[in-house]
């Protein structure tokens, strides 16, 4: 299951009467969230109360001044992605929804975002213009929109009652958001709260990073197999960190090719089985790997030499390379005095 992606809808519209709480609401209603891993939550600016624009200095610089700004900052920074619900005013997105963007930018970047816009002709005057507003602020919008249409996607009275045909175009949308939104993930340093550990894991990464540690234990077991150090050693980076099972410390390609030489030569490790262990990907062209090396005996496990080492990948100019190893034998631990 993929980890869940929290969204923030944004009903952008506050005066009285308005129909952008019931679109939010709409949006946030139904049974994809759950299946795509979306939480939504409904923002809702007339709620957040966000006065005209007053810091001293423009939000890009990130030094925001008064306390309303830092709160509108926290709520926001908790999201990973957002859905603009606008009507159109004047044929563009309103003044209230402009202002909220305006108040930040750091925690905007790099998030996907979806639209939805109603009017009399689907709003879609007010969503060409907010795709050009949060481009600015570094944000990705999803091509898939919704537009509503006040005449006939609202009962008499206002309410939200969408053409049925409606909850495809806000399936797509929402199915667009859950992909960029998640692809983004890796892209931003991931938020913590005060006192709480960042979780490094980039599930965005993960693919990629578990296709690197497949090549490298490919290469490890077939140089092993022919005892040839130069294949064994092919993902090595020039400038290698290498931590010996015994305490010793190698750095750079050439030192360690050396002593591979060395050590494939008089068959020091035993015929050897590579196996994954596990596999943390804390950014895009970065993979940190648990490999184990077992001892094979007639193709199972051997009394021989095993050991267990922890691999640092990086991927530079398309290509993975070894950046750092280390490896520990596996023993048993020492007897408790
Ligand atoms: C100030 C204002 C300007 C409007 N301009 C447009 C417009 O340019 N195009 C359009 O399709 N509808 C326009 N409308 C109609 C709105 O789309 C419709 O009233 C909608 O319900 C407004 O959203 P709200 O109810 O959430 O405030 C305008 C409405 C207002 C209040």
């Amino acid at each position: 299951m993929a980890e869940t992606l929290r969204v923030g809808v944004l009903a952008g519209s506050t005066r009285p009467a308005r129909r952008a709480r019931a679109v939010a609401e709409w949006i946030c209603a139904g049974p994809e969230p759950g299946e795509l891993a979306l939480d939504l939550t409904v923002v809702d600016l007339e709620e957040v109360g966000l006065p005209m624009l007053a810091e001293p200095e423009p939000p890009a610089f990130g030094r925001y001044a008064l306390e309303h700004t830092k709160a509108w900052a926290e709520l926001v920074a908790g999201f990973d992605a957002y859905v603009l619900v606008s009507p159109e005013y004047n044929h563009s997105t309103t003044a209230v929804l402009k202002n909220a963007l305006d108040h930040l930018y750091a925690e905007w970047q790099d998030k996907a975002v979806g639209f939805v816009g109603y009017g009399t002709g689907g709003g879609v005057r007010a969503v060409e213009h907010l795709r050009g507003i949060t481009a600015e602020l570094g944000m990705a919008g999803v091509g898939p929109q919704v537009a509503l249409d006040i005449f006939e996607d609202f009962d008499d009275r206002g309410r939200c009652e969408p053409r049925a045909r409606q909850a495809e175009a806000r399936r797509r949308m929402l199915t667009g958001l859950a992909r960029w939104g998640r692809s983004l993930w890796g892209l931003r340093p991931q938020e913590t709260l005060d006192g709480e550990r960042p979780r490094l894991h980039s599930p965005a990464a993960t693919d990629e990073a578990s296709t690197a540690v497949e090549r490298l234990i490919e290469t490890l077991q077939g140089g092993g197999d022919t005892t040839d150090a130069d294949a064994y050693d092919r993902m090595f980076a020039d400038d290698i960190l290498w931590g010996s099972p015994y305490g010793r410390t190698l750095a750079g390609y050439k030192q360690l090719n050396e002593i591979h030489h060395t050590l494939m030569a008089k068959r020091v490790a035993p015929p050897s089985r590579f196996e994954p262990v596990q596999i943390l990907a804390p950014a895009p062209d970065v993979a940190i790997a648990h490999i184990r090396r077992r001892a094979l005996q007639d193709g199972t496990d051997g009394p021989g030499f095993s050991e267990m080492a922890m691999y640092v990948l990086i991927k530079r100019n398309g290509t993975w390379w070894l950046a750092a190893g280390q490896n520990t034998p596996i023993a048993d631990p020492p007897a408790a005095p």
